[in-house]
């Protein structure tokens, strides 16, 4: 009885105080308390350095108290995981799920026993915590008007950040201090269609940063599921950010009923940037594959009807006439403008291309009714997914594509009608699987309808969470544009293989473009969340080839466009350029040809963000590596050590490497590509023009190779 009451007496005491957990490295740490109002607050030091200092976790309720304060600790859970696991498709074969997790029931006895968990799980590389509301008597159906978690830094650190929006992540990277950071430029770019910055001081996640020594500290969120996304807001004068929740038509943030968890808040932190861009730890808080047969999914490498129409030297509408309506216009009898890309003739182009020089995929965009005004009406019913153009032959070009073993790849614009899309996509899917595609490139540009609803918000993130589950029902592997952005739902949903929910590389056809760094940056940031569909490889660096008057470019090498494969994870690849430039420099695109889509190993070789970044890959299931060095506006050079190759073997390295005098504006194009015999004693000497880069394949040598090929 007396031991009973001692136990019970030193466990009440316990959660009073501070809960305290170590990283499995015992190198984080992490603490739980409440204040003495009963409010949670949270800190992580990494040794003795804070990497987040106290801070406040607390949701507010419409009409009602919240979960703010007010808090008795009722229950604490301590366990360690540590398991291995496959991914479908990935950077490495196998992901370490390491940390130990800490669980606080907080009760409020005043609302009637109400309670929260707050999940906390400490890996390695940092802190993933969430909110849970389990299935409870007190507590059904409650709506969030705001969460109140902060992430309060250590100090005005360096920051990689694009505005906080609750409609686009399109912009590029400005680089400050938090102290400096100011969103409301972003106001004054108008090259994006649909945009709603929240303010001067909010900005995006991921949300880069770099601490005075040398920290590297990463905030995003994991499994974005039945919730708005987050955004944060910067008090400039403490560095406290704060959790932002994008809105929904009537101003409420979530809504939610019991059992509901919220996404996981994450912060990765290590001391050395390579370590953030191998951090798995976004991926181990999402939920394992939920799709069973996973057979039918496959990394695809693809061309596309795609450049040419951000070029402007085609078009995807058929005609030039500025009102149509889905079902009052009189599609055949319209007359063609003269310059639509998506012909039968042209795809099969596309598809002899593919066929010839070993593409998986064909991309076509523009080949169903709608594109004559579907840009900033705000109109409901632009497209209805199953009816082509007239010169786009649906049925010849599946047989067609079958012969010549490739696949065709669907593309739905939905111009931001998620409603439309919604009404529209059982039929839609069904019409893909009856013409043999298994693939769809989603598209969300302009102002979203539901009117009054934004790109990041609560009703959208479940409509493109709806859109991975219902292709993976009919097995369809999903390429998502203009989306939220990813928080590392592709390890649920595998078919989900790539989204863009950033600046791509179309932005270099028609606008002031994406700067040097951007690539540097993305990593990063952007990619944090899962893989992009960057759409890379343009080789015709210059808009002038084109029309003589055209300032626009892409603001790299054509060498640095190779490296992109590397550098920028993706199980979706696109080689963007039109097949004839690929043509007229075949040595340059025999790596675009070559490299992988999905890999056993990766190394991060060395990274810098903003500045340059070098990777190695292993091919799935082969002896060969791919290595791509990118850099920025600066020329650079680096020495690398193959260490990674397989010590008993002789490689062939191709060096695909930007010339003497290459420059990412002054002279794009100049490249060499030379051979070696390496090994992995070799150490490799890169040099890279200002916004140049470095791609290199390696291959096994043959016993002919080994005595015939120059030795590095
Ligand atoms: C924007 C997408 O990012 C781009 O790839 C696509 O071509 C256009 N929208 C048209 O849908
Ligand atoms: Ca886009």
């Amino acid at each position: 009885m007396k031991k009973g009451i001692l136990i019970m007496l030193a466990m009440m005491l316990s959660m009073a105080s501070a809960q305290t957990i170590k990283s499995p490295n015992g190198k984080l740490t992490l603490k739980f308390q409440l204040t003495s109002e009963g409010t949670p607050t949270y800190e992580l030091m990494l040794g003795k350095k804070s990497v987040i200092e106290t801070s406040r976790l607390g949701i507010e309720v419409k009409n009602g108290n919240g979960f703010t304060e007010g808090f008795e600790i009722s229950k604490v859970d301590t366990t360690l995981v540590d398991e291995t696991w496959q991914p479908v498709w990935g950077e490495v074969k196998e992901i370490v799920n390491n940390y130990h997790e800490l669980a606080v029931t907080l009760t409020l006895s005043s609302e009637k026993n109400r309670y929260v968990v707050i999940r906390f799980r400490l890996f390695d590389d940092g802190l993933g915590f969430r909110y849970e509301f389990p299935l409870q008597e007190n507590l059904n159906y409650f709506i969030i008007s705001n969460e109140l978690t902060e992430f309060n830094l250590a100090g005005d650190h360096k920051a990689f950040w694009m505005p906080g929006d609750y409609d686009t992540n399109e912009y590029f990277y400005t680089t400050t201090k938090l102290s400096e950071v100011d969103a409301t430029f972003g106001v004054n770019v108008n090259e994006i269609t649909a945009k709603t910055v929240i303010g001067k001081n909010a900005v995006q996640t991921p949300l880069m940063m770099k601490t005075a020594d040398g920290l590297y500290i990463n905030i995003h969120e994991a499994a974005l599921v039945n919730y708005p996304a987050m955004n944060l807001v910067i008090d400039q004068k403490t560095f406290v950010l704060t959790s932002h929740l994008v809105p929904d038509a009537v101003g409420n943030k979530a809504y939610m009923q019991t059992p509901h968890n919220t996404p996981w808040r994450t912060v990765i932190v290590c001391e050395r940037a390579e370590d953030i861009l191998a951090s798995k730890l976004i991926l181990n808080l999402n939920e394992p594959s939920k799709i069973e047969n996973t057979s039918w999914i496959k990394p695809t490498k693809y061309i596309g009807i795609w450049w040419e129409m951000h070029v402007g030297t085609a078009s995807w509408s058929y005609a030039d006439v500025r009102n149509v309506k889905l079902d009052l216009t009189d599609w055949k009898n319209l007359t063609p403008n003269g310059r639509h890309g998506a012909t039968t003739e042209r795809t099969k182009f596309y598809i002899d291309f593919a066929a010839k020089q070993g593409f998986d995929a064909v991309l076509i965009e523009g080949w169903n009714i709608g594109w004559e005004d579907w840009f900033g009406q705000w109109k409901e019913e632009v497209f209805d997914f199953v009816t082509p153009y007239p010169d786009f032959d649906v049925a010849e070009l599946q047989k067609y594509a079958e012969q010549n073993g490739v696949k065709l790849i669907m593309h739905h614009e939905t111009s931001a009608s998620a409603t439309n899309y919604e009404r529209r996509m059982d039929e839609a899917y069904r019409f893909m699987k009856k013409y043999g595609y298994d693939a769809v490139k989603t598209g969300y540009v302009g102002r979203i309808i539901p009117r009054g609803e934004f790109h990041d918000g609560q009703w959208m993130v479940n409509h493109y969470v709806h859109v991975a589950k219902e292709t993976a029902k009919n097995k369809i592997m999903l390429d998502a544009h203009e989306p939220v952005r990813p928080t590392g739902l592709h390890r649920t949903y595998p078919n989900w293989l790539a989204c863009e929910a950033a600046r791509g590389n179309e932005f270099n056809a028609w606008s002031q473009g994406n700067p040097p760094e951007h690539e540097t940056i993305l990593p990063f940031t952007r990619l944090m969340g899962g893989p992009m569909d960057y759409t890379p490889g343009i080789f015709e660096i210059k808009m002038s080839h084109y029309y003589p008057d055209r300032k626009e470019q892409v603001h790299t090498t054509l060498v640095k466009q190779l490296a992109l494969y590397v550098t920028m994870y993706s199980p979706l690849q696109m080689a963007a350029d039109y097949p004839e430039n690929y043509e007229k420099h075949l040595d340059a695109f025999q790596f675009i040809k070559d490299v992988a889509v999905d890999w056993d190993d990766t190394k991060i070789l060395e990274a810098e963000p903003g500045d340059y970044i070098t990777i190695a890959r292993k091919a799935k299931g082969k002896e060969e590596w791919y290595l791509g060095s990118i850099t920025d506006e600066n020329a650079r050079e680096t020495k690398i050590k193959l260490s990674f190759l397989n010590p008993k073997q002789w490689y062939v390295a191709t060096i695909y490497a930007d010339a003497k005098d290459a420059h990412w504006e002054k002279n794009p194009m100049a490249y060499e590509v030379k051979k070696y015999l390496v090994k992995d004693k070799t150490e490799l000497k890169l040099k890279l023009a200002e916004s140049g880069g470095c791609a290199i394949s390696f291959k096994p040598a043959s016993e002919e190779e080994v005595k015939s090929v120059k030795k590095y």
